[in-house]
């Protein structure tokens, strides 16, 4: 072979296994019938100044040949000890792996949608941005009503603004579908409030309507009560107090025996042992007619209620500002993943 060729083998080193390795370190440098050694055991026969020339290049080639094996004998063995482990702390912490989770108010608005599905319920939903007509007049507000303030609403021109409650998504629906209607609407809503550990000027509002032949305060109560008890715990014990909401004639809030405290009176139910958690009504006439449905022959229930505040209740949250914040610590403790 002559010593041009030789260096073409170099080629193959590097790509060579452990077995073709040890075959070329025999087949080039082998002691005896190696090519290299076969090309030196021809200097003697050649004359002084050729014989210099070859000699030089063959050794020169010889330590380059050494030098690749070498090379890729370590990194062969290097490759051999990562694959069994060898240099590897098994000991170590794996790295986290991150994954997303429901927020625990998404999780709540699910669970109280699914309650209602169950129920009979239809989930739906309407815009934030509404008109003056939807969020108040068509829901019977008289027009020097408070909430009808710029103070107290964020108006975006004209008699456009940021829907105050769910309830004009009442008025959507009404005006879309001929009763029998039973829907739960989740949604965010805006009001100008402080943002303290209570209030938000943008929260959570889940709102109920059902409208048929011949719904009394009964199915009302009877929905309702189902429902604190399904979500909350079988023995739930649920009160109505009287109230007022221009929608509905008459007007209840339903409250449910504090979680934190099973009624014996805590701070977080100002120790009355009860906790409100939402609002609620037979369907004024004048809304059934405002949207188009026969006041006379059709009765209706509604109701409103704010999952972040029955999230608080249930899961004794302090403020209503760790929903907003993005703080992990609070959010994995309800999202049902660990990245530790
Ligand atoms: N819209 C009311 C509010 O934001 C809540 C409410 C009360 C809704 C009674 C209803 C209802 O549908 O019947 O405070």
């Amino acid at each position: 072979m002559r010593l041009d060729e030789l260096r073409e083998r170099l080629k193959e080193i590097p790509q060579a296994d452990a077995r073709r390795l040890q075959e070329l370190k025999t087949e080039l440098l082998g002691r005896r019938a190696g090519a290299l050694t076969e090309i030196l055991k021809t200097l003697p026969t050649l004359d002084a100044e050729t014989r210099k020339q070859v000699g030089g290049a063959a050794n020169a080639l010889k330590r380059e040949l050494e030098r690749a094996i070498d090379e890729r004998e370590q990194a062969l063995a290097r490759g051999k000890a990562a694959r069994t482990g060898q240099g590897i702390d098994l000991t170590m912490p794996g790295r986290p792996v991150w994954r997303g989770g429901l927020h625990i108010v998404t999780q709540v608005v699910s669970e109280i949608c699914d309650i209602f599905r169950e129920l009979g319920f239809t989930r739906a939903v309407g815009p934030e941005a509404e008109t003056e007509r939807n969020n108040f007049f068509a829901l019977n507000f008289p027009p020097d009503h408070p909430a009808l303030d710029a103070q107290d609403s964020f108006y975006l021109g004209g008699d456009a603004l940021l829907r105050t409650h769910t309830s004009p998504v009442q008025i959507r629906t009404l005006e879309h579908y001929p009763p029998p209607v039973r829907v739960v609407i989740p949604g965010a809503c805006y009001r100008r409030d402080p943002f303290d550990a209570s209030h938000s000027p943008v929260f959570e509002q889940i709102e109920g309507l059902a409208v048929d032949d011949g719904l009394t305060f009964v199915d009302l109560k009877a929905t309702l009560a189902t429902f604190a008890r399904r979500f909350f715990s079988p023995d739930t014990a649920v009160r109505f107090r009287p109230s007022y909401f221009p929608f509905t004639e008459p007007s209840a809030e339903m409250d449910v025996r504090c979680q934190l405290c099973a009624g014996a009176g805590c701070p977080a139910c100002k120790q009355t042992g009860w906790m409100e958690i939402l609002g609620s009504g037979m369907v004024h006439p004048a809304v059934l007619e405002n949207c188009g449905v026969d006041a006379e022959r059709y009765t209706g229930f509604a109701w409103g209620m704010g999952p972040q505040r029955i999230a608080m209740v249930r899961h004794g949250i302090p403020d209503i500002r760790l929903f907003f914040e993005s703080d992990m610590r609070f959010l994995e403790r309800f999202s049902g993943i660990d990245s530790r």
